[in-house]
């Protein structure tokens, strides 16, 4: 259900499935169904609890988030795109799986211009289970979306009454509605359907794409440490053509020294290797090590969206590991 005319000012939504679209068919079953109500139908239970706000909505798809990956993504890059230099459109809400939003909000965040709010919201919730977040996530996300406010600061995300910058934000939590974290910054804002606040001013104003999107990217491993983990890990990361990988290692980005020697004959063939954490929160800053091994610090992001900007990093011919971590330190 459009409430809209194209040519008078709107927003866009951009369905893709998830939780937030998800039903279990009754409130006491544990497991459900993500991406079963169609955009039309999530709309129209809007229009009847008042929010008049116009809406224009198209259906991607109606999936679990787990089978988001580059064709979606080059389809919502289009069409984000599209919207972005349509007059009429204010701002674009994506629903989303909560599972990868992380990666798609990144993925955007750095492709597109920051002068329109682009905002991705889901649910941890069904819509038919007790306590449903969804249609509360939703209206939050229209108020964010249709604020002027919220352009120039990248792609949003926005859930539990929270808002979050995709540069920052990760999925901590596999089951609260309270999911989602933000490092190193906490939310950047605070929304309910009748209230909104930032927390400080935008700070991506005027700022186009960061890098170019393509849908056939360099390939990047995650590699995940473990104790014990042996070195032949690396050659397995490695076959097929791997560009690229990303050690999701202990702590401050560590691992076995076998895996670390490995890893530096890989840098050695060309490949560009970054050093994350499998812990949730922290830095992971340049060691003595990474200057000898050549390797690049992930800072704050951690593996799933430092993976997404070592694939735009290689994709966009940025292969010098001085470069590359230029860019993994900008903000
Ligand atoms: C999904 O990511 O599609 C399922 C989980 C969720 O939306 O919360």
């Amino acid at each position: 259900m459009n409430n809209a005319d194209i040519r008078s000012p709107h927003i866009k939504v951009f369905a893709t499935g998830g939780t937030i679209a998800g039903v279990a068919g009754s409130a006491t079953r544990r497991d459900y169904r993500p991406g079963q109500i169609g955009i039309d139908d999530f709309l129209g239970e809007l229009a009847a609890m008042g929010i008049e706000t116009a809406l224009i909505g198209s259906q991607f798809a109606n999936i679990g988030s787990e089978d988001i990956g580059p064709a979606l993504w080059a389809q919502l890059h289009q069409a984000t795109t599209d919207a972005l230099a349509d007059d009429a459109c204010r701002g674009i809400i994506i629903t989303h799986g909560t599972d990868t939003a992380e990666e798609t909000a990144f993925l955007l965040d750095q492709t597109v211009s920051a002068d329109k709010p682009v905002v991705i919201v889901g649910a941890m919730r069904p819509a038919d289970a007790v306590g449903s977040d969804g249609l509360r996530n939703f209206a939050n996300a229209v108020r964010v979306a249709d604020d002027p406010d919220a352009a120039g600061r990248g792609v949003l995300l926005v859930m539990s009454d929270r808002i979050f910058a995709a540069r920052d934000a990760r999925k901590a939590h596999t089951e609260m509605t309270d999911a989602f974290k933000g490092f190193p910054r906490g939310p950047v804002g605070h929304v309910t359907p009748t209230s909104l606040e930032w927390f400080g001013p935008a700070w991506r104003a005027g700022e186009g794409a960061r890098y170019r999107f393509f849908e056939d990217m360099p390939k990047v491993s995650i590699l995940y440490a473990y104790a014990g983990m042996p070195a032949d890990n690396v050659a397995h990361a490695l076959d097929g053509g791997t560009a690229g990988i990303v050690l999701a290692g202990f702590g401050h980005g560590n691992a076995p020294r076998g895996i670390r020697d490995a890893l530096a004959d890989a840098v050695k063939q060309g490949v560009l290797v970054v050093r994350s954490s499998r812990v949730d929160e922290g830095l992971v800053d340049r060691e003595p090590e990474d200057d000898d091994a050549g390797f690049i610090a992930a800072r704050a992001l951690g593996p799933a969206r430092a993976r997404i900007l070592l694939q735009l990093l290689l994709a966009n011919g940025i292969t010098d590991p001085a470069r590359a971590q230029e860019e993994f330190s900008r903000r």
